[in-house]
């Protein structure tokens, strides 16, 4: 069991804000929006920084992929590399599954073996897990379509369905894309019907913006 002492200085969250924070804020190209990942996932490592044995398990559908280039932190987010750093910066694994082999293979490049990305379909892959409780669990998978959302969005319905039991008190879930379309009211949203579904089981999300955030 890996404890750490949080003194001044030695938390996830401020290397995070150093190291990626701003580079999240800047796409690829100028003209392409501004997604705003950065305080998010700042409230994520913040909340896991708290954790006192350090060790974890973060979970991720949808790997980060090479479309606008080999690091596009502003545009895709490149999640799987800033999970990466997190897992070596403490300790524990990253365990990401993507349906295309291209995208598996390129993050399983740009990452160390405490990342290990599968060429699975996600909601197969999460209920396969074994049953220990997962830290954060990142759902960005099936891409959203203004004109019908709905696909996209059942299927990250069908991943919480799939992974219910692997998650418990503390566990942190989050949904990228939560403003594909800058909307600004969660409708057209990936985790349109997981927000209906926490509602239901009684968690208001601690952040709503381009992502939305729960912890349990
Ligand atoms: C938006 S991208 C992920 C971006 C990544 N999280 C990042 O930060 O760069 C969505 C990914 O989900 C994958 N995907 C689509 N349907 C899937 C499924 N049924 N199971 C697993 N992955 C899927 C796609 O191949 C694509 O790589």
């Amino acid at each position: 069991m890996l404890l750490w002492n949080l003194g001044e200085g030695m938390t996830y969250s401020k290397r995070f804000s150093s190291k990626f924070f701003s580079r999240l804020l800047k796409p690829a190209h100028p003209d392409n929006p501004i997604r705003d990942r950065a305080t998010s996932f700042e409230i994520v490592f913040e909340h896991l920084d708290q954790k006192n044995v350090k060790n974890f398990t973060i979970v991720e559908t949808g790997c980060m992929r090479a479309d606008h280039g080999e690091l596009a932190m502003g545009d895709d987010g490149a999640s799987t590399y800033i999970f990466d750093d997190f897992i070596n910066y403490y300790d524990g694994q990253v365990l990401s599954v993507d349906i295309c082999q291209a995208n598996v293979d390129h993050a399983n490049g740009m990452t160390s073996d405490k990342t290990k990305v599968h060429c699975q379909d996600s909601v197969d892959f999460l209920w396969n897990l074994p049953k220990k409780q997962i830290d954060f669990l990142y759902l960005d998978s099936y891409d959203i379509v203004r004109e019908n959302p709905h696909p996209s969005q059942l299927h990250h319905m069908k991943e919480m369905c799939a992974v219910i039991d692997k998650l418990g008190k503390g566990s942190i879930v989050c949904v990228d894309d939560h403003d594909a379309f800058f909307t600004g009211d969660g409708k057209i949203a990936k985790g349109s019907y997981v927000k209906d579904f926490m509602d239901d089981i009684g968690y208001e999300p601690i952040h709503e913006g381009y992502q939305i955030v729960w912890v349990m």
